[in-house]
């Protein structure tokens, strides 16, 4: 059956290739763009995902703007929406509160309202930070009170992108609550690129870390032998994602999309060295003298990464027992995660260096 799904953020990494599956799957696709004059681009781009172009439309506007910028011809074509499918956010590091919160918080907020409004399923990513309740409660985040927060303080400890997604997903669980409409969420780890093609856009974190790898930058190993960066690919991310938004079983749901055979940082960063031919570090450096060293503006720009950036190398295992259970129940098969990281570093190292 072809659903009229409504896509944020469709022209960034993640989107365009949810664009791609959900248009493959004969669904209509239509994208928010800040500038739809670059729709031929993302159709394109959506070609060459695999997806059909011929499905995806642009609708003008911007999450920042009330009612999302739309023209109230294009909220009329968004009410036969089945699905809206919120993905866009501003995301960079060294992002102030306020910028962070006018695009991640209000921006979410817009668009929940806009799903409860028309009584459209709200499928949201998140992040899995947000499934780390230790890490939360230590940066003042109680999961059960969420309300009770110092927004602000958070913003401190956490810096302005994480701090708004953090923000953003209890804001709109709490609109959605309060409107009665149905959302799901979804929470990835860091995204690798695509487990066949490794292909992934420059300004992912994991391109970040790959070119500091191959420039020589990274010279020891961030954290201790039991730290890792959880990856999931942006293949099965968006086969999850869009399971998840025709399963009913999934509305009030929240689903973790993390790949807990990703190896610890030092074999991840020994498979990219591997696959592109260079030396890996073997000793570590601790996070926090880390931290402290990117607090200094030229080591951050030579390494071209912020503090921020490090909170997602952690030790904390997770729970994926409910994610199986999902996936099998869809038929949605796990790409092995270390043959899709090597092509995620011949990738960059081809186009992203
Ligand atoms: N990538 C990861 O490792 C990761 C991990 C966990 C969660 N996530 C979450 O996944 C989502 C997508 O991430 P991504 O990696 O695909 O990000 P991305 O490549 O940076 O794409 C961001 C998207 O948001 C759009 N956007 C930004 N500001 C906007 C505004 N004011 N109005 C309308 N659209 C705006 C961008 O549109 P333009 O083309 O106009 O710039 C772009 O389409 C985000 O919510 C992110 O927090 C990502």
């Amino acid at each position: 059956m072809s659903v009229e799904c409504f896509v944020t953020g469709g022209t960034g990494f993640i989107g365009q290739h949810l664009v791609a599956l959900l248009s493959a799957k004969g669904h209509t696709v239509r994208v928010l763009m800040r500038r739809p004059e670059r729709l031929a681009t993302l159709r394109e781009q959506v070609d060459a995902l695999g997806g059909n172009s011929t499905r995806v439309f642009a609708l003008a506007g911007d999450l920042q703007s009330d009612g999302l910028g739309l023209s109230p011809a294009d909220r009329a074509v968004l009410k036969h929406a089945g699905v809206l499918f919120h993905l866009g956010a501003q995301f960079a590091w060294g992002l102030s509160m306020e910028q962070a919160r006018a695009v991640n918080v209000e921006g979410a907020k817009r668009v929940a309202l806009l799903a409860a409004e028309q009584n459209s399923r709200l499928v949201m990513i998140g992040g899995f930070m947000l499934k780390n309740h230790e890490h939360l409660r230590r940066i003042g985040i109680d999961p059960l009170h969420p309300q009770s927060t110092d927004w602000p303080a958070v913003y401190r400890r956490v810096g302005g992108y994480e701090g708004s997604k953090l923000e953003a997903h209890f804001a709109t669980l709490a609109l959605m609550a309060a409107k009665g409409g149905e959302m799901t969420v979804v929470h990835p780890a860091t995204v690798c690129g695509h487990s066949r093609t490794g292909h992934i856009l420059e300004g992912q974190p994991l391109v970040a870390l790959i070119r500091n790898l191959v420039q020589g930058k990274l010279t020891a190993v961030p954290g201790t032998a039991r730290h890792w960066l959880p990856l999931v690919t942006v293949d099965h991310l968006v086969d999850l994602t869009a399971a998840c938004a025709f399963d009913p079983a999934m509305a009030g749901q929240e689903l973790l999309a993390l790949d807990d055979q990703t190896p610890d940082l030092r074999e991840l960063l020994a498979q990219v060295a591997e696959s592109v031919g260079v030396k890996s570090p073997r000793h570590y450096i601790s996070l926090r003298w880390l931290k402290w060293l990117l607090k200094i503006a030229p080591v951050a720009r030579f390494l071209n990464t912020q503090p921020e950036a490090l909170d997602f190398i952690q030790t904390t295992r997770f729970d994926t027992s409910t994610l199986e259970q999902f996936a099998n129940r869809h038929g949605i098969a796990r790409p092995d995660i270390c043959e899709s990281l090597q092509h995620t570093a011949r990738f960059v190292h081809s186009y992203c260096l």
